[in-house]
Formats: structure tokens, sequence, C-alpha cells
């Protein structure tokens, strides 16, 4: 039998610190119904002192989760943060404070201005506390990829002796190979006294795009829990993706002497579902979940799959929920069918939710006859948008062409209440209906990125747009609007952007 590696998902914690990532306690449950789904071992569901949001999600998930995973929240080596930590996780069946401190000599020296025997005071201190409030404590050696070896023996001996269940070795910074980072592993390996005992976690950031290689390589040496991502979203270029290290193990469970308990047929699902919630788009060639990871394009190719699809195909589609036979609603689709259907998404409302819902399914099956999974995440999606806005959109409407001045005429309802209608022009008809925006919504910003996707196929498909807004501090807002008509998708979706700006200057006053 191979050994069992722990997956950590770190999607609500790591991953939304990716720029314009951010997400709302609802938001996250969501992703967590589908982390559990994909039957993890542990969820980091945030960094409870961070922020009141932070702190509400590790609650929340800490009573979703019940039996089925381990619920752990970050803390930095403080105190504070770690009491904080355990009154989140308080309602945990299985709790764990994820505790830690930098390891590397640019860390000690440049970043904490302390030195080595200090450091280790300060995570030996941590660990300790942590005890205090729950049994599974978890230790991380921040930037351990750039760190001196027998140093970073002396840290983990330390944190192992005052009571550690997990060491986690991150590469915070994505600079190792994957050869030296296994090496480093086995170091450990062969020189803590009890290591045996506890678990080691690597964790992988993908700044040289080899965040999987390196977790493969920790796991090969010895490492028995690997962090993780859907989509491989985090910190700058990201995390290890968990579909990829998952399916990489998955295919060679011998020569790594590993498996995994991940029900992989999530995969898909679960990529579409933090796509659409974070407003990070999959790239098409993305191993594993990206559109075109089982495409094949050239004639020979394509001649070969079909004699035998393991002749260009490593994984069998269906493995990771790829090319499965879609459930399509329509407007004779009752009640009970939209329930059922959203449930099998991960989606659970109560019944006045579910009203309003069904009553905006049976809009969108009039205009568009077949209501896809994607059309459901985006129905749902929308409604939560529109549901904790400080602005909405009342109505929108455009004139251009050749050889016209693109005008938009827009009514908004403002967070006092009143509604106010303005025009504006611009140099087309999106850039027309943003300056109108902007008339109503009086905030510093930039918009940064602006694009437009089918969320299924056909010409009646909605049209999802993402936009990213830089406030005047350089903090990214991601907003995100879908509707059959592009310059409404477009208008809610910059709406978006700025409700979530200003919820956020709000919150910070
Ligand atoms: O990259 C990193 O070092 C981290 C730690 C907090 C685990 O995210
Ligand atoms: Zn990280």
């Amino acid at each position: 039998m191979t050994r069992k590696i722990d997956i950590f998902d770190t999607t609500l914690r790591d991953g939304e610190q990716s720029p314009g990532a951010s997400m709302n306690t609802e938001e996250k449950l969501v992703i967590a119904r589908e982390l559990l789904r994909l039957n993890v071992d542990v969820i980091e569901a945030g960094f409870p002192i961070s922020s009141p949001g932070d702190f509400e999600s590790v609650r929340r998930i800490s009573e979703l989760a019940g039996d089925d995973a381990v619920v752990c929240a970050l803390t930095r080596a403080i105190e504070k943060d770690i009491v904080v930590a355990a009154d989140a996780l308080k309602f945990a069946k299985r709790p764990r404070i994820h505790t830690g401190i930098g390891v590397s000599e640019s860390h000690l020296r440049d970043k904490l201005r302390i030195s080595g025997d200090e450091a280790i005071e300060r995570a030996v201190k941590a660990v300790k506390c942590a005890r205090n409030y729950v049994d599974d404590v978890q230790f991380y050696a921040e930037d351990a990829g750039r760190s001196d070896y027998d140093f970073l023996v002396k840290m983990i001996q330390a944190v192992v002796d005052a009571g550690a269940s997990v060491v986690n070795i991150p590469d915070t910074t994505g600079y190792s190979l994957p050869d030296e980072f296994g090496r480093r592993i086995k170091y450990l390996v062969d020189n803590v006294k009890g290591i045996e005992n506890v678990t080691i976690a690597v964790h992988c950031h993908n700044d040289l795009g080899m965040a999987t290689a390196l977790a493969l390589s920790g796991v090969k040496n010895g490492a028995r829990q690997i962090e993780c991502t859907i989509n491989g979203l985090g910190e700058r270029a990201g995390n290890t993706a968990m579909e990829e290290v998952v399916m990489g193990i998955k295919m060679h469970p011998e020569d790594l002497d590993a498996h995994t308990d991940i029900n992989t047929r999530e995969f898909i699902k679960a990529s579409r579902l933090v796509s659409s919630i974070t407003g990070m788009n999959v790239q098409a060639n993305k191993a594993i979940v990206g559109a075109n990871a089982f495409a094949h394009s050239s004639g020979i190719h394509q001649d070969g799959v079909l004699k035998k699809r393991d002749t260009y195909e490593i994984i069998d589609p269906a493995e990771v929920g790829a090319g499965q036979s879609q459930i399509v609603l329509t407007a004779r689709s009752g009640h009970a069918a939209l329930k059922h259907r959203l449930e099998e998404l991960g989606y659970e409302f109560d019944s006045e939710k579910l009203d309003q819902l069904y009553e905006a399914f049976l809009n969108l099956a009039d205009k568009k006859k077949e209501v896809y999974d994607e059309d459901l995440e985006s129905l749902v999606n929308e409604r939560d948008r529109e549901s904790n806005a400080l602005y909405s959109l009342e109505s929108v409407q455009i004139s251009c062409g050749f050889p016209l001045k693109p005008t938009a005429t827009l009514t908004m309802r403002c967070m006092d209440g009143e509604v106010r209608t303005v025009c504006d022009w611009g140099t087309g008809p999106v850039d027309a209906v943003y300056k109108a925006v902007n008339q109503v919504i009086d905030i510093e910003n930039d918009l940064s990125e602006y694009s437009v996707q089918s969320v299924t196929r056909g010409i009646d498909a909605l049209g999802e747009v993402t936009v990213r807004v830089k406030a005047e501090d350089g903090r990214v807002y991601t907003g995100r609007g879908a509707d059959g008509d592009i310059i409404v998708s477009s208008t809610k979706a910059y709406i978006n952007a700025l409700n979530r700006l200003l919820s956020d200057n709000i919150a910070s006053a």
C-alpha cells in the first residue's frame, strides 16, 4: 500500500491573496462545500486576525465541515493572532492552528530584523501557546526554500519538541529547483529527531512555473501533506494547483509511493466554480482543467486518439469530470429540478432565495431555451452580487453606430436610496457607460483589465464580463457581470468592482 498524502487546500487563504480574487463569506462557503465534495483533508479557511470577514469565514466553515475535514486558521507567531484564531475555530470538530515565522537570512535580517535564536524562541512560544487551545498545531517555516539547511533543522527540531504535529516547509518565493527542494526535505527527515511522528508538509509557489514539480519532489523525499489551491491561485504566480499535483500522484503512485483520497471527478466543476467566483479566468492550455486540456487538433493526433485514446491522452477526461453529460434545464423544468441541480452544484438556499432564483431562472430560460450549469452558476453569482450591492443598475440604454457618437443613458440606485439618471458619451459604448457610472460613483480608480467571455456556447449565450480596477492605494478589485446583452454585463461588472472597492473603504474607515 502506498503512503496516503494529505491534501491541504488553501484556496480560501493563499488563493484569496491573488490580487483581485477576494471573496466574501458566502462565496467562501460555496467553495468550502465544493472542497468537501472533493474530499480534501484540510481546509485553510482564512487568517482570522486579518479582518472580521476572515474571522467569520473561519467560524462558518468550521460549522460546515464538521468531522469531514480539518479546518485550519493562519496566524503569525504572535499571541493575539493565536487567541483570535482559536476563537474563530471554536466550533470546529477538527481544528488546526497554523502558526509560523520567517527562517531565511533575508526574512530574519531584512524583514523581521531579529537573530535566528530569537526567531526560534518566538516560534516555540507560538507553538506552545497554540497547543493551549488545540491539539493539532501546524508550524510554517516561511521562506524555507531559501534558508540555511542547518538553521532549518534547528528551527524544525525546536517546534517539533514544542508540540507541533505538522511542519510546513514552504518555498515561499518559488525559488527552488525540484531536486534541491527534495534534498532539503530529505535533510529534515534525516536530521530532525522524532520527525517520523509528525507530518512534513510542502507549500510551493509557482514563480518559476515549478510549483507542482517542487511539491512532488517533496513527496518523493518524505513529505506527507501537500498545500495547494484550485486552479493554482495564490500570491503572485500562485501555488501548486491541486488538480495537477493530485493527478501527478494518480499517474505515478508507485514512483512516488503515494496516493490521495481526492474525488478527482469534481476537478472541472471546482475549477469553474472558483474561476467564476474569483473572476480569475483559467487559461485554455492549463493542465487538467483548461478548455484545451483534452482537445486534439492536429490530424495525426486525432487519428491516433480515434484508434486508441491513450495514444495521445494520458488521462481519461471522465476521471477529472470533463465531458460528462450535461443536465440541461428548460422553461419547463420545475422548482424541484432547479433546487436539485443547484444542490448538485454546491448551492443551498432557503425557500425565499430559491423562489427569487426560480423567477430569474424562468426569465433566462425564456430567452435562452436551454440553461446549462454554467448559466446557473452565473445566475447565482449575479444574484449574490446584486443582493449585497451598495449601488445597483436600474437601466442602461446606448445609442451607437456609424457615424454616431456612442452615448449612454444610465439610471442607478444609490446607497442612500436615491435614484439618479445621467448621460455621457465616449469613444465606444462601454467607455460611454463607464463614464456615466463614474458620474454617479465618484471614486478614483483605474480600469486595468476588461474581458468578455461567453458562458456557454451558441448565439444566445450569456456574456460574462470581468473587469479589474485599481484603487488609489494600489489594491485591485475584480468585478463580474453576466447578461445576454454585453453592454448590460459590462455595466454590471464595473458597478460590481466599484461596490467591492467602496465596501472595503467603508469597512476600513
Ligand atoms: O508562502 C508561504 O510561506 C505561506 C505561509 C504562510 C505558509 O503562505
Ligand atoms: Zn504561500
